[in-house]
């Protein structure tokens, strides 16, 4: 597994570890991938200035494709500008177990990070300009000073976020390139913030930890680009070993690596992901909404956040609360206790009890919290009707996609269930692919 092989994450990496010992395999890798075809386009295109919009965003890459990507961002970095990258640095993309709309709560959180993610070649300049170029996005450029959020697009208020930070950046050269599908719900943004941020406080020798980092990528998101996401994604991107879940404490941001077998290759069971490839946009406001609802419960029972309320306290000071903000509260506390009890279950290898509270959380994120959608709840079905031992709407909800916990070697049928059941609706064909995990944020050529 050369996926194991990655750097792990900033706290105890090792500079002298590759994560691609043979970079012939990756060249190999590169070729047999029909994806390069694009990504050789993108960079002439790239290289000459242009803005991309005809690229494929929804390539969903094979694990060889995953290989090359660090590859592949260096010799786009080499192609584009004319010489080596100092280095490339690399942040996945994550699933939520479980643990959905409690990060900005204070509560808990139990992600994994993907083997999927963004990786940047980069090299510090002298210009005072960011030139970046993203395979999927296009080119941007633009001055490092001057910045200001809200309003910013991710790699300006990543950099923005970064001076904040006291991240002193000359001027930066990026090649950045995605294996994670955007707008699916799976933490693609993040990731892209992760990965530049990585490569600036390495390249400018802030020396941060990747837990200060992750705070200054949730800042980059929710005051420069102004979605106010929660402390989960950045955390799980930046601190996550492969074959574990994060589990997250939202308010101390305490955590633990908890094993899940599910999430590497050969296990008796699997984790699989169902892109419904409906697009969702935080910006469009029900995100915000559901926010304000629960800051609406949290000052009706004069707590500092709805980590401190309990199902009694609920029950008892009901008529404080309007009825939709009750059923908000009551989703944050019922599904702290379903995080707690999912570790719990793990610990025991129990996984039908794992899949069982998989399935109460999405009823509580389906009707209590109300941000499920037609789609999420039919791939939720179908997991369930195909042998899942449950399954979930994954990430903020309204679309994109949905996992289930099955006994190994599901995915064919799994496929052909969700074929059948989205075409007969009328609904366009989702994607099902292997949820596995990989490690942390990293350094990953020097
Ligand atoms: C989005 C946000 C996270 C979290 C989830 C819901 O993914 O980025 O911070 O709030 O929604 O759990």
């Amino acid at each position: 597994m050369y996926v194991l092989m990655m750097t792990a994450s900033v706290r105890d990496r090792d500079p002298a570890i590759r994560c691609y010992p043979d970079v012939g395999q990756i060249r190999a890798a590169c070729k047999a991938d029909e994806s390069r075809k694009d990504v050789k386009r993108v960079r002439r295109a790239g290289a000459r200035g242009g803005i991309l919009h005809d690229v494929d965003r929804d390539a969903y890459h094979t694990l060889d494709g995953h290989l090359g990507l660090v590859e592949s961002a260096r010799q786009g970095f080499e192609t584009t500008y004319g010489s080596a990258p100092s280095g490339a640095w690399f942040a996945p993309g994550r699933i939520n177990v479980i643990g959905e709309h409690t990060d900005y709560n204070d509560g808990f959180v139990l992600p994994f990070a993907l083997d999927r993610g963004v990786a940047a070649a980069a090299s510090l300049a002298e210009d005072g300009r960011v030139d970046l170029v993203s395979e999927q996005v296009g080119y941007e450029s633009f001055e490092v000073e001057g910045l200001n959020g809200p309003g910013l697009r991710h790699a300006r208020s990543a950099i923005w976020a970064a001076t904040t930070a006291g991240m002193e950046i000359p001027g930066l050269k990026v090649y950045a390139s995605t294996t994670v599908p955007m707008g699916a719900g799976l933490s693609s943004s993040s990731a892209f913030i992760c990965a530049l941020l990585m490569a600036v406080n390495d390249l400018t020798g802030r020396g941060e930890e990747a837990q200060a980092l992750a705070l200054t990528a949730q800042r980059a998101e929710t005051d420069g680009v102004g979605v106010p996401i929660g402390v989960m994604d950045p955390m799980v991107s930046m601190m996550s070993q492969p074959g574990h879940a994060l589990f997250l404490d939202c308010e101390s941001l305490q955590f633990e690596h908890v094993p899940f077998g599910a999430t590497t290759p050969g296990a008796d069971t699997e984790i699989l992901i169902v892109d419904t490839r409906t697009e969702r946009n935080l910006l469009a406001g029900e995100y915000g909404k559901r926010r304000q609802d629960c800051r609406r419960a949290t000052s009706a029972l004069g707590l500092d956040s709805l980590r401190a309320a309990s199902s009694g306290l609920l029950e008892e000071r009901s008529e404080v609360l309007d009825e939709v903000s009750l059923r908000r509260a009551r989703h944050v506390v019922t599904e702290n206790a379903r995080v707690l009890e999912t570790v719990r279950r793990l610990r025991e290898d129990d996984m039908a009890g794992v899949g069982r509270l998989l399935d109460d959380s999405h009823s509580s994120l389906a009707d209590d919290f109300e941000v499920s959608s037609p789609a999420l709840d039919l791939a939720v079905e179908v997991c369930r009707e195909t042998g899942a031992y449950g399954a979930r709407l994954t990430g903020a909800g309204f679309a994109g996609c949905v996992i289930g916990l099955f006994p190994s070697g599901s995915l064919p049928a799994v496929d052909a269930m969700m074929t059948k059941a989205f075409s007969a609706r009328g609904l366009s064909q989702p994607r099902v692919f292997p949820g596995i995990s990989g490690p942390g944020a990293g350094r990953v050529f020097d």
